[in-house]
Formats: C-alpha cells, sequence, structure tokens
C-alpha cells in the first residue's frame, strides 16, 4: 500500500482522520484527505449541540453531508457521540434528572436512527470516566441521572441501529492504569451481562511519550471480546512524535481486534491543538517522517 487507507485495507482495517464538512471546499485539503484515507469522524458536526439545538428539533446538515462524502468514496464513517459531558446544548445543560434522562435517551434514539444502517461504529457514550486514580465515574449531569445512564444509552442505540458497532471512547487511557481499569471492568461486565458493546476506542491524544503497556492494554480489553480502536490520535511534536506514531500504529496492529486507527486531523493546522503541529502532514499538506513511520507499520 502506498497511502494510509490502502495499507490498512490491505490488512483489513482502516485509516481515517477527522474532518468537518467545512473542509470540503478547500482543494488542497481534500486532495490529501481523499488520497489518504479510507474512514471518516465528524470533528464536530455530529455531537449533541451540532445535531439537537433546540430540544427535539435536529439538524443533520453537517452530518449528511459527511456520511454522502464517505459513502460516494466507499470510506467508512464513525459517529461520535451520541452523549457526552460536553458540547451539550444549552438547553440540554439545563436539565436534570429524569428529564434529562429521557432527552438523552431520545437524542440517542432520534440520532442513531437518522443515520441507521451508515455508520460503521457509533461512540455512543464519550468520557464518562474520571482522570485520576478514583477508576469511578466522572461527575456530569448525565451522570448524576444514575449510573445506568451508560448502559441505557448502548440499548436505545443498537434498538436505534442494530447493525451499528457500539463504541465506549475515552481518553487517558493510553496505559494501564485506575481510568482504563475503571473502563475496563464496566466493559466487562457489560459483556458479562449482555449489555450491546461491541468495541472501546482509546482516543490517544498523546504527549511527548507513549507508556510501554500500551499494546497490553489494549490487548486485555480485546480480550473481552470488543474490537479495539484507536479513535483520536494526535501526538505532540517534538523529537519522539515519529516513534510514538509508530509504536501506536504497530500495537494495534499486532492485535487482531483492533479494526483501525483514526488521526484527529489531517494537517497540522487544522488540529485542535493549536501550535503543537500533532498531526502526520505538514500546514502544506506534505507527509512528515511521522507518516512514512505509520505506513511502514501498516
Ligand atoms: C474537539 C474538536 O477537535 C474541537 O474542534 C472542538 O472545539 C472540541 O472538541 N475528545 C473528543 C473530541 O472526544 O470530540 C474532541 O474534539 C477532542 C477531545
Amino acid at each position: 500500500g502506498t497511502t494510509l487507507g490502502g495499507a490498512a485495507a490491505e490488512k483489513g482495517r482502516y485509516f481515517g482522520t477527522a474532518t468537518d464538512p467545512h473542509m470540503f471546499s478547500n482543494s488542497a485539503y481534500m486532495t490529501v484527505l481523499n488520497r489518504e484515507f479510507n474512514q471518516l469522524t465528524n470533528e464536530n458536526g455530529m455531537k449533541w449541540d451540532a445535531t439537537e439545538p433546540q430540544r427535539n428539533q435536529f439538524n443533520w446538515a453537517r452530518g449528511d453531508q459527511l456520511v454522502a462524502h464517505a459513502q460516494a468514496r466507499g470510506m467508512r464513517v464513525r459517529g461520535h457521540a451520541l452523549l457526552w459531558h460536553a458540547q451539550q446544548p444549552g438547553w440540554a445543560q439545563n436539565l436534570s434528572g429524569s428529564d434529562l434522562r429521557s432527552a438523552a435517551i431520545n437524542h440517542v434514539t432520534q440520532v442513531a436512527s437518522h443515520w441507521r444502517g451508515k455508520i460503521y461504529a457509533w461512540d455512543v457514550v464519550n468520557e464518562a470516566f474520571a482522570d485520576g486514580g478514583s477508576g469511578g465515574r466522572r461527575d456530569s449531569n448525565l451522570q448524576r441521572t444514575g449510573n445506568d445512564w451508560i448502559e441505557a444509552a448502548f440499548r436505545a442505540a443498537d434498538a436505534a441501529d442494530p447493525g451499528a458497532k457500539l463504541c465506549y471512547n475515552d481518553y487517558n487511557t493510553d496505559g494501564i492504569n485506575a481510568k482504563s481499569t475503571g473502563i475496563y471492568n464496566m466493559v466487562r461486565d457489560f459483556r458479562a451481562r449482555g449489555v450491546p458493546i461491541d468495541c472501546v476506542g482509546f482516543q490517544s491524544h498523546l504527549g511527548t511519550s507513549v507508556p510501554g503497556d500500551y499494546q497490553a492494554n489494549l490487548q486485555r480489553f480485546a480480550d473481552l471480546g470488543v474490537e479495539v480502536q484507536i479513535t483520536e490520535l494526535d501526538v505532540q511534536q517534538g523529537s519522539n512524535q515519529a516513534n510514538i506514531f509508530r509504536t501506536v500504529t504497530r500495537a494495534c496492529m499486532a492485535i487482531s481486534r483492533c479494526t483501525g486507527i483514526t488521526v484527529w486531523g489531517v494537517r497540522d493546522c487544522d488540529s485542535w491543538r493549536t501550535g503543537q503541529n500533532p498531526l502526520l502532514f505538514d500546514c502544506n499538506g506534505n507527509k512528515k517522517p511521522a507518516y512514512d513511520a505509520v505506513l511502514a507499520e501498516l
């Protein structure tokens, strides 16, 4: 393979990027996107604030545009994200209790139903666990509706789009630590009780190092029978950047249930991590050393 997507496909996997339809008119950007990637994640346009700006009034425009582009080119779509404590519309931020719970489940049902059959994997719940040593849930308006909100969301997503793989997605889960172990225990419990979960996403927003047990951590989740996916990969620029991209790619390729890698943007200047140049292409769309390191591992 001479492109990221092509090389990944030869190994039965995908290689994707976050993008947003407002970039689709930028031809320099689209040249790289269309050449290199065979999976797209909407960076912002499928989030709660974008899709349901007023209660029960849905805006599908950005997501529809992204799905159409992906379908026309045979790219998979990761849906991101049905429920999250961040980027909620104001009306939802002002709800609580059973009213918020029913609004959240309605959101899951409406959004997953709208794109039924078109999404490879949904991030059903994003970032619900706390950082630090507790291994427990993050406090949020959703968490305060009851600890069972996550399984309720997965059951609603499964009912709305039974063909999509349903994922839990989080960050700071790059090694075996209290947070990743808390998530591991939840996934093990869901599998044991038949709560429909198919995959775990590891965002992998990395600094200047990667934990030595990155692969072992992915493997323990894969051993629960779920797919694992690298969902938002970016790595702070520094002398180790290419090596860290190599380590992450190698770890995924070594695990049969690791089905794909998504980088969180195309070119350094497209990144949400302003000034950190954390991606595989420079601002002119030229391949960086990290690109060659990744391609060699696919
Ligand atoms: C980020 C986007 O990249 C930014 O454009 C936006 O302003 C904030 O959200 N974890 C996630 C992603 O799951 O949705 C976030 O994306 C980055 C962190």
